[in-house]
């Protein structure tokens, strides 16, 4: 059975969607079937792999809804071993909708049952909101992965962040683990950069990965034209930080418990 990872940070625009797309990617290469879930109602994840939101019929939303399934709602995409669920607008209806249900931190889980069984790994790239869509990710999710960007009240960010994990542990999911933390747009010429990099890694030790993603163009500019920053310059620094992400994700990964 796959395991499920939700890409989290409370915060906006720190890369949890550039890091669930060149990483899931870059495992998807490494010979890993992998599925990319859109957990938010912007879709950048899914115009991102260059999939035009206003065309979809069934999306994550109609998976949360039940009038479709995740198999029949998951597109392949131009990396071979990834697919996508994707997501729109739609989604924020969701938002409204599942806050009247019974259990409704508990649908996301429920919907990707049987899909979990086809792939290794599923990357849920969650909204920038602790809301019901995060809530239903970290539920469903064996492990979350933070992206940090190293910046004034980062530190902040990631405690009240822990603090929710833990409140989803004890309510809604007792098997839910940290599978680490990568610092996103690393400038190390930045003072403060080094300096709040430092502090993560002292404070949370060996749960930081080695891998640095720096501030790097290509990964900017890579969404415009509907490719993982990874293939769009596969050469650049940014790329590369991602490929090494994946394989010390995988040899962690795969060895940490369900
Ligand atoms: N390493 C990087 N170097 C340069 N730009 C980056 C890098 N990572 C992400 N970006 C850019 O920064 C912006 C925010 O990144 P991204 O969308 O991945 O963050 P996010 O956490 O998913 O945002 P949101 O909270 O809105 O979902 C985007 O324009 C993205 O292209
Ligand atoms: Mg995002």
């Amino acid at each position: 059975m796959g395991k499920v990872i939700a890409v989290a940070n409370q915060k906006g625009g720190v890369g949890k969607t550039t890091t669930a797309i060149n990483l899931s990617s870059a495992i998807a290469l490494e010979g890993r079937s992998v599925l990319l879930i859109d957990m938010d109602p912007q879709g950048n994840a899914t115009s991102g792999l260059g999939i035009d939101q206003g065309s979809l019929k069934n999306t994550t939303y109609s998976c949360l809804v039940k009038t479709s399934t995740v198999q029949e709602s998951s597109m392949e995409t131009s990396v071979s071993g990834l697919s996508i669920l994707p997501a729109n607008a739609d989604l924020a209806g969701a938002e409204v909708e599942l806050v009247n249900l019974e259990r409704r931190e508990n649908h996301l889980k429920t919907v990707i049952g049987e899909a979990r069984e086809k792939y290794d790994f599923v990357f849920l790239d969650c909204p920038p909101a602790l809301g019901i869509l995060t809530i239903n990710a970290l539920t469903a999710a064996d492990s979350v992965l933070i992206p940090v960007q190293c910046e004034y009240y980062a530190m902040e960010g990631l405690s009240r962040l822990i603090r929710s994990i833990e409140l989803v542990r004890q309510s809604f999911n007792s098997h839910l683990n940290l599978e680490g933390i990568v610092l996103t747009m690393f400038d190390s010429r930045n003072t403060l950069s080094r300096q709040v990099a430092d502090q993560i890694r002292s404070h949370f030790a060996d749960k930081v990965y080695q891998a640095v993603v720096p501030r790097n163009v290509s990964l900017a500019e890579a969404p415009s034209y509907g490719r993982p920053g990874i293939l769009y310059n596969t050469a650049s620094a940014g790329s590369q930080s991602y490929v090494s992400l994946a394989k010390e994700f995988i040899s962690h990964g795969e060895k940490s418990p369900r």
